[in-house]
């Protein structure tokens, strides 16, 4: 039987800084997702990458007193580095100065063009030279950008349009039939609630060139604008790859008409296929419950994260105390008593207690067949994917932990430490009741490895085991010393 695909992106990151908490809870949520799908058996295609082609960039590169290409170059450095250090197991990064990213572009262009979805013309609107989008009088009634809260400029510009107004009743219809389309709901009824409040323009789909860009097909006095081409990023890396149309886009709040608007249009208007769905997270915010910004000096370092705690730490609390569907605060001091409790309490303690009982009192191999099994995971796989399918990962983690607390919860209740060698019954209970602990912490432990992947692999590996396919039939463990997977660590050192 062929397996099931599964194909998911993130957004891909503008390079004009290093990567900040934003990027690195996007790619550790996706991530999560990729490796959940992985461990339940599909083939999954996880891309993620780069945006390279703003005029922003330039005026970054400028004031950084560097060429475009080498500031660039130096930025995507830091979203590589953050992606290894953070286990992010991408498949392909994209980074659309690629000739193959311009190529795409091009065929894609150029098939709206013939079919007549392209034309040139003059617009008049309210621009944000950050966003690089104009904004209509109803998304910003006091002419300021509702992002920046900087004053709009009034720009009128000669150039290429995408009918786009063409295609609205279109796209509403295609939302409201389809469900999933876009999730969660709140998301979806913010985008109809837009589409239904205002008539669409189309939309201005070039700049005059400065030089840096992918030149309009015969018209380099042009290059696209940027918008239009990073959304093809997703078709160029897919599409030779056999995963397109792609499955879900992980995207925040701040660019869902990009994505749940214009892209669909611009594949359908060129007769391509859309892709399954739009997952639309929240926005991590401060701990103030602001938005995370240089001004206001409240912004966190992820780099800086995972030098104070493990990376893992770090992922589980973003997973978990961040709601899947909601913008949420990035609070140290929570991270750091989740590490604690959650992690080294119920998780690590687990781990350490049963491993180094049953290797004390049994040996290092522990064979398992024909010892009665106390637990049936099926339930609790069978809740994990559909919370996953949910996209509601951080409840997804809530059912993890009831699970581990079930493994710790029998452990105390049948007290194995009170099971004497000397009575023959009570050393076969032992031995069963070990087998079984050892059971549940190998299941957790795989489950886990989506989510938390070097823990996983670190207690697998005290088991003997390795991550790869969900198994959830025990064989004979091979135990080894149980690493400390959450040092005690000091609130102060946060
Ligand atoms: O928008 N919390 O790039 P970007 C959570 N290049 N997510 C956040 C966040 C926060 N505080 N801040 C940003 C772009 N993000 C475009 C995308 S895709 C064809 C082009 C998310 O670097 C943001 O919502 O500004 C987006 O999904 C991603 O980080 C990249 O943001």
């Amino acid at each position: 039987m062929s397996q099931p695909r599964f194909s998911i992106t993130t957004a891909i990151d503008y390079p004009n800084g290093k990567p900040h908490l934003g990027h690195a809870y996007e790619k550790i949520v996706t991530d999560s997702y990729a490796r959940f799908y992985r461990l339940t058996g599909h083939e999954v295609f996880f891309l993620t990458g780069t945006d390279e082609n703003g005029q922003n960039l330039v005026k970054s590169a400028e004031s950084a007193g560097m060429g475009t290409r080498e500031f660039v170059d130096a930025n995507v450095a830091h979203f590589k580095d953050l992606c290894q250090k953070l286990r992010i197991s991408y498949d392909e990064f994209i980074r659309t100065t690629e000739s193959r990213h311009e190529q795409a572009a091009h065929s894609i262009w150029k098939s709206l063009e013939e079919k007549g979805d392209i034309y040139f013309g003059k617009y008049e609107g309210l621009y944000c030279t950050n966003c690089e989008a104009y904004y209509t009088d109803l998304q910003a009634p006091d002419g300021k950008c509702p992002a920046h809260y900087k004053p709009l400029e009034k720009v009128t510009e000669e150039g290429y349009f995408l009918k786009t107004g063409s295609y609205q009743d279109w796209i509403v219809n295609h939302i409201r039939s389809n469900a999933d389309f876009v999730v969660p709901e709140l998301s979806r009824k913010e985008i109809l609630s837009r589409l239904e409040g205002e008539p669409m323009r189309d939309l201005s789909i070039t700049r005059p060139s400065k030089g840096w860009g992918i030149p309009v097909p015969g018209r380099p006095e042009y290059v696209i604008y940027t918008w239009f081409d990073a959304l093809i990023n997703y078709y160029t890396a897919s599409e030779p790859k056999g995963f397109w149309p792609n499955s879900t886009h992980v995207i925040g709040r701040d660019i869902l008409w990009f994505h749940a608007v214009i892209w669909p249009i611009m594949l359908h208007a060129a007769g391509l296929p859309l892709p399954g769905q739009i997952y639309v997270h929240g926005m991590v915010l401060a701990a103030d419950g602001r938005k995370m910004s240089k001004s206001l000096g409240n912004g966190v370092d992820p780099f800086e994260v995972i030098e104070k705690v493990p990376v893992d730490s770090f992922r589980y609390y973003i997973l978990r105390a961040i709601p899947s569907n909601s913008n949420g605060a990035f609070i140290m001091e929570d991270l750091l008593k989740r590490h604690q409790s959650e992690l080294g309490n119920d998780y690590g303690n687990l781990l350490m207690r049963v491993v180094k009982l049953a290797r004390k009192r049994i040996g290092d191999e522990i064979p398992t067949a024909g010892i009665p099994l106390h637990f049936n995971f099926e339930p609790f796989i069978a809740e994990m994917k559909d919370l996953m399918g949910k996209r509601e990962h951080h409840r997804a983690l809530d059912r993890l932990w009831v699970e581990v607390n079930r493994v710790n919860g029998y452990i105390n209740d049948q007290a194995p430490w009170a099971l004497k060698d000397a009575d023959p019954e009570s050393r076969t209970r032992f031995v069963e009741v070990m087998v079984n602990g050892l059971y549940g912490i190998d299941v957790v432990s795989q489950v886990l490895s989506a989510f938390l992947p070097d823990t996983g692999e670190r207690a697998l590996s005290a088991l003997g085991r390795s991550p790869g396919l969900l198994r959830l039939v025990p064989e004979t463990y091979h135990l080894s010393d149980p690493p400390v997977l959450f040092p005690r660590m000091e609130p102060a050192k946060a």
